[in-house]
């Protein structure tokens, strides 16, 4: 793809985000990025598409491009509300089979399909049908963090915003005391503290969260007295009992919007910080924190390149998305809140 040419009419159009960017986009970058933002902005409008970012997604694209920001489950709830026929998931490969299980009849563009992830990848739609052989009887609550297929075997999914709630729901609604949880072991154990109901889980791992230790999150604290220190619930149990608070990537957000802490430190990817940043400009953020390569895979010039030639298409065996759909909307039938409207 060529490189886009940075433009007086593109600067004047682009001033605006440029002054809302600077802390946390470097200057000299600028002329880079700017360009793309222009052209993507203008051809989601020619082709009434929105656009679905994740928090993890660069600041140019948190703040440049998308119309929805959020996470998992705010974006799968807006993916099935949204009335425009073209989605463009600025997220990864599950993120994107979840928007086209919603809306099957919408198109769903990924701007990078090999752009996966730990979770994903740790489990099979056979290893969910062996686990229901062990442990008969019992209900499969799966993080959204895995295929269609593995959704398709399972009884309810869940995010990291809603898995408590969702783990007690199936339990009663199945009058049991024990439930699977797949394939976050850890999201799994740090739930099991937060309710009566046993867990039964899988080695699935995030190859940013399980990063963290304890031992880091004390250093912190040794070196920045005083700092508020926020964990992602995919950290290792013994990260999440070092923290002030643990929350999804929005429940993040919510924490330092409503508490506004003189020094906070995200225990999560690293673009989590720069994109809250932007919002809170007194609040000091300290930036250890680890880089997830499939979030990064995400681009402007992919995500133009996406809505240049309507690819690549996300699409799911029908008959799998139609078991999925219902793993989905189970979930959706807990009550959270609503996607946030990007600024
Ligand atoms: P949430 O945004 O739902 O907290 O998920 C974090 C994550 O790792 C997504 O891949
Ligand atoms: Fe998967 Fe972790 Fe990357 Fe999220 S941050 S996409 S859970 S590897």
């Amino acid at each position: 793809m060529d490189i886009l040419p940075f433009t007086p009419a593109v600067a004047r159009e682009t001033e605006a985000l440029k002054a809302r960017m600077m802390k946390v986009i470097p200057e000299i970058e600028w002329p880079v990025h700017a360009p793309y933002i222009a052209a993507i902005n203008a051809l989601k409008r020619e082709k009434n598409a929105v656009i679905l970012a994740h928090n993890y997604m660069t600041p140019e694209i948190f703040h440049g491009v998308a119309d929805f920001v959020g996470d998992s489950l705010q974006l799968a709830r807006l993916a099935a509300k949204t009335e425009a026929k073209l989605i463009v998931q600025a997220g990864v490969h599950f993120m994107a089979e979840t928007s086209k299980v919603l809306s099957p009849e919408k198109t769903v563009l990924i701007p990078d399909p090999q752009a996966g992830c730990s979770l994903a990848a740790s489990i099979t739609g056979a290893d969910v049908r062996l686990l229901k052989q062990t442990y008969p009887g019992l209900p499969v609550v799966t993080y959204v963090n895995t295929s269609a297929e593995v959704k398709a075997e399972s009884d309810v999914c869940c995010t990291s915003s809603n898995a408590v709630a969702v783990v007690e729901d199936i339990a009663r609604e199945w009058g049991v005391d024990t439930v699977i949880m797949v394939p976050d072991e850890f999201l799994a154990q740090n739930v099991a503290k937060l309710t009566k109901i046993k867990v039964i889980t899988w080695k699935g791992h995030c190859e940013v969260h399980e990063r963290f230790t304890a031992e880091t999150i004390r250093d912190f604290r040794d070196s920045h007295p005083g700092v508020i220190v926020i964990a992602h619930p995919e950290c290792p149990p013994s990260v999440v009992a070092e923290a002030d608070f643990a929350g999804s990537t929005s429940g993040m957000i919510d924490f330092v919007a409503q508490k506004q802490p003189q020094k906070v430190v995200l225990v999560t990817e690293c673009s989590m910080s720069d994109n809250v940043a932007v919002e809170f400009p007194k609040v000091d953020f300290v930036r250890p924190c680890n880089l997830c390569p499939h979030m990064k895979m995400i681009t402007l010039p992919k995500i133009l390149h996406a809505l240049q030639t309507n690819t690549v298409e996300v699409t799911v065996d029908a008959a799998i998305a139609e078991r999925a759909k219902k793993a989905v909307e189970r979930m959706l039938a807990v009550p959270v809140k609503a996607a946030r409207q990007a600024a």
